[in-house]
């Protein structure tokens, strides 16, 4: 009977794993702050691609981690054919072809010195224009290494319509675009910052949403959806399931949320202490935000969540 009327479902296809992969290391490296999650050497990317995709993950969202001396105040090791990122997507790409959706982060701060997401003035703030000019190399380098995607994450203002322009102009017009269009200045996001070895001092909240405000969500996914956002996606996610709602109710496209680095690192520590049940508290946390609107979640239990499943 509870099957017969369960309103929300759960299955595989609407998760999408994301995934770090590192320069320069010879063995997988964990992050200490989010258990089972690593940093992953090229080999075992693949290895875990193809796992997940087994399983059934609807999409693979990448994150580079270039070394610290490739590092620079632009972030240029990201554009580059060489850098990490790109050669990690052409890895999957051949390897996966059309078996999954491929995505790339598509944003400055896991490539710049100074460790914020765009390039910064002679007064050291981020300047909006300069970069969606750099988001548009990043983006044109994704789409010629395989990515399916491109996922715009550092909430400038204009950057959706700059990066679809230069896509289209460099003739990928079938690229798709996520956009990260209502992002939280968030305390959620401390893991990742280890995950990817950021080197942020100080914080994003001249770019990053407050967490005070829901309707400035709803006019940030507008211009988005206006300006070519194929998909459009709401971060963190538990704490902000009305904003997930909200959007959904109104959105014209899909819509994607994101289980970040602290909510996956909240809920694994308690397990680990034996205070929950890691299984039914994660899959309970996934059902939640597909109830609350979302056709899409990012989750770092993707895969195995997609074995639960199963
Ligand atoms: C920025 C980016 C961040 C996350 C995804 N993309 C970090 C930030 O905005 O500070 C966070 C993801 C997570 O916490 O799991 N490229």
């Amino acid at each position: 009977m509870r099957r017969l009327v369960a309103e929300t479902s759960l299955e595989p296809r609407h998760l999408v794993l994301p995934l770090f992969v590192a320069d320069g290391i010879d063995e997988p490296r964990p992050i200490a702050s989010m258990p089972g999650v690593v940093q992953h050497t090229r080999d075992s990317l693949r290895r875990a691609a193809a796992d997940a995709v087994a399983a059934g993950v609807g999409g693979l969202m990448l994150f580079g981690v270039p070394r610290e001396q490739d590092k620079d105040a632009t972030g240029s090791i990201g554009w580059v054919e060489d850098g990490i990122l790109n050669v990690a997507l052409r890895d999957l790409a051949a390897d996966l072809g059309d078996a999954t959706v491929l995505m790339a982060d598509t944003c400055l701060d896991e490539f710049t010195d100074h460790g914020h997401c765009g390039v910064l003035d002679a007064h050291g703030r981020v300047d909006n224009d300069a970069t969606n000019e750099l988001y548009v190399k990043l983006a044109v380098a994704q789409a010629e290494s395989g990515a399916h995607v491109v996922s715009p994450s550092g909430m400038m203002d204009g950057q959706v319509a700059a990066i679809r322009d230069g896509l289209d102009a460099a003739g990928h017009t079938d690229t798709a675009i996520l956009a990260y269009a209502a992002k939280y200045a968030s305390g959620f996001y401390g893991p990742f910052r280890e995950a990817v070895g950021s080197s942020l001092r100080g914080d994003r909240r001249t770019y990053q949403q407050d967490p005070a405000n829901g309707r400035e969500a709803l006019r940030e996914v507008e211009l988005d959806i206006d300006e070519g956002a194929d998909i459009v996606m709401v971060k963190p996610a538990m704490a902000y399931l009305d904003v997930v709602r909200a959007v959904a109710d109104v959105s014209p496209v899909p819509v994607a949320a994101y289980q970040v680095s602290g909510e996956y690192a909240m809920i694994s520590a308690a397990a680990a202490n034996g205070w929950i049940d890691l299984r039914t508290v994660a899959l309970e946390t996934l059902t939640s935000i597909r109830r609350a609107g979302a056709d899409i979640v990012l989750t770092y239990w993707a895969a195995q969540a997609a074995h639960w499943l199963a």
